[in-house]
């Protein structure tokens, strides 16, 4: 048995899928051996006794000749079962989506003008009537079912399957998006869930880096908090882990960006399966299933207080904002940040300024520099820095920050406007003949590992707001560049 087969079938029994045809192709190139076919069947058995398949049908087949796929074979008298196709045509796999609790996920708020306001979508389960009781999962808003429009008229029932337009008696707000339930079978509500993933990136999945989740109609930022194991598919034991690779499945921790409506992928395929996507490539990047929500989060609200940013900034006359410098190792981004930060300073500007070398000592310190590791420090920094840029203050940060996906995410905490991103652009050849801390000469001698540039990969920003060549340029004349960028802003500095 080869760990593909584990893994499929790991992953059907993921799915709920419940009946299970073994297909034992190439029986030919065994002689027709009962005893090999037995063997693998019988293990087979044994490994997926944990899968909670309801059936196992195995079929010897050659699919080269043709044996037992939909003629019985002669050339295995031994075998006294079905055909593969005789099989696949009398299996029963129906199931009773109509019976389910009412879901409806809106596609699309139909209001061509004053007088219908209607919400399309398929039915993912249950059955609906005119005058039945709805409200939205996630808001709890009420009303009742007015109409069930199609093309063909409006239909007295409609049930899982059906794609239609609902009407409803009140003016309640229901967005693209939204889900429609019975009051009695409300879904929970939460923005964060356990569930398990399957990667189907090329590039690692890395707790705290964001990626887009779509559940439904909804599409949400979200990111894992935590990897609670990894499966090995092929002794189905569980494993820590601290990233998932290319086909690797997971249970997690994930967090969105904002609470959605939660159904278990047991009781409902429709409404508990999503998929995340790269922000980047917009490639499907993994697949899940929600398994329960965290009531971590629920309890937690956002308390208000009276002295915002605002009044904060406008003590210390600021203009609070992130100067984020990235660049490799030695390109000169502490340099030319302390040179900023001066001069600010000077003008009488209140400033913080946070370092990878510094933030590495305390905060950070418990990292190193596996690409898991720096999505982590970035991820804390820049809570961090959101945090100053809410005390009011002008927060330069001055991290390598080797990956898009993770300076996109701290641009993203941040309000418009409040992050600068500032590519400090040093040729490594440059940077490796500096080498102001020797680190280049042991990263090349191989005594450091996942070194920036040497063996650990710097994705250089597409569009940063500022893009400073410091090539032949003084620290000072590269500072000066940022300077006139923020006076140009209104920062008086
Ligand atoms: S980041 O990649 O997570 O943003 P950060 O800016 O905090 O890195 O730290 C980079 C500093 O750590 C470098 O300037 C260098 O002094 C030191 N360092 C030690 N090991 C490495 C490494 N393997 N790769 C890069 N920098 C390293």
């Amino acid at each position: 048995m080869l760990t593909q087969t584990r893994r499929h079938s790991y992953i059907c029994s993921l799915l709920g899928i419940r009946d299970i045809v073994v297909a034992v192709n190439k029986i030919d190139l065994v002689g027709f051996s009962q005893d090999t076919f037995d063997r693998i069947v019988g293990d087979y058995v044994t490994f997926a006794s944990e899968l909670g398949f309801r059936s196992i049908v195995p079929v010897p087949i050659s699919a080269r000749f043709g044996d037992n796929v939909t003629a019985r074979s002669g050339n295995l008298p031994w075998y006294k079962g079905p055909t593969l196709i005789e099989h696949l045509e009398q299996v029963d796999v129906a199931q009773d989506l109509g019976s389910k609790p009412f879901r409806f996920p809106v596609q699309w708020v139909n209001r061509p003008n004053l007088d219908f306001r209607g919400f399309a979508g398929t039915i993912a389960a249950g059955r609906v009537a005119p005058g039945d009781q709805v409200v939205v999962a996630a808001s709890g808003k009420a009303s009742r079912i007015a109409r069930i429009v199609t093309a063909d008229g409006d239909l007295d029932a409609a049930e899982a399957g059906q794609a239609v337009t609902l009407t409803l008696e009140d003016e309640v707000d229901v967005a693209r998006g939204d889900i429609l339930v019975r009051p009695a079978e409300r879904p929970p509500v939460a923005d964060q869930f356990a569930g398990h993933l399957l990667w189907m990136d090329e590039e690692a999945m890395l707790p705290g880096r964001g990626y887009l989740m779509r559940i439904g109609n909804i599409w949400t930022p979200c990111s894992i908090t935590s990897i609670r194991h990894r499966v090995d598919v092929n002794t189905l034991e569980e494993h820590a882990a601290r990233r998932l690779s290319l086909n690797e499945i997971g249970f997690c921790n994930f967090s969105a960006g904002q609470p959605i409506p939660l159904d278990a992928y047991e009781e409902n395929r429709a409404t508990g399966a999503f998929i995340l996507v790269d922000r980047f490539t917009n490639r499907t990047a993994g697949a899940g299933m929600v398994a329960f929500p965290l009531r971590r989060a629920s309890n937690i609200h956002h308390e208000h207080f009276t002295v915002d940013k605002a009044a904060r900034a406008a003590l210390v006359g600021n203009r609070p904002m992130v100067l984020w410098f990235t660049g490799l190792s030695g390109s000169g981004k502490s340099t030319i940040a302390n040179i900023v930060e001066q001069a600010l300073h000077k003008a009488g500007r209140a400033t913080y300024s946070l370092d990878g070398d510094n933030v590495r000592h305390g905060l950070c310190r418990d990292l190193g520099f596996t690409a898991a590791d720096r999505v982590e420090n970035i991820r804390r920094v820049g809570e961090v820095a959101k945090l100053f840029v809410d005390a009011g203050m002008i927060v330069l940060c001055s991290f390598i920050s080797p990956f898009q996906a993770e300076r996109r995410m701290v641009r993203d905490l941040l309000g418009p406007g409040e992050f600068t991103e500032v590519f400090v652009d040093t040729p490594i050849e440059a940077c490796i003949a500096r080498d102001p801390k020797g680190l280049y000469a042991k990263a090349q001698a191989g005594q450091i590992q996942n070194f920036t540039g040497i063996s650990s990969p710097y994705e250089p920003p597409e569009h940063p707001e500022l893009h400073i060549l410091t090539a032949g340029r003084t620290p000072e004349e590269c500072a000066a560049e940022v300077l006139d960028r923020l006076r140009g802003a209104g920062i008086a500095c």
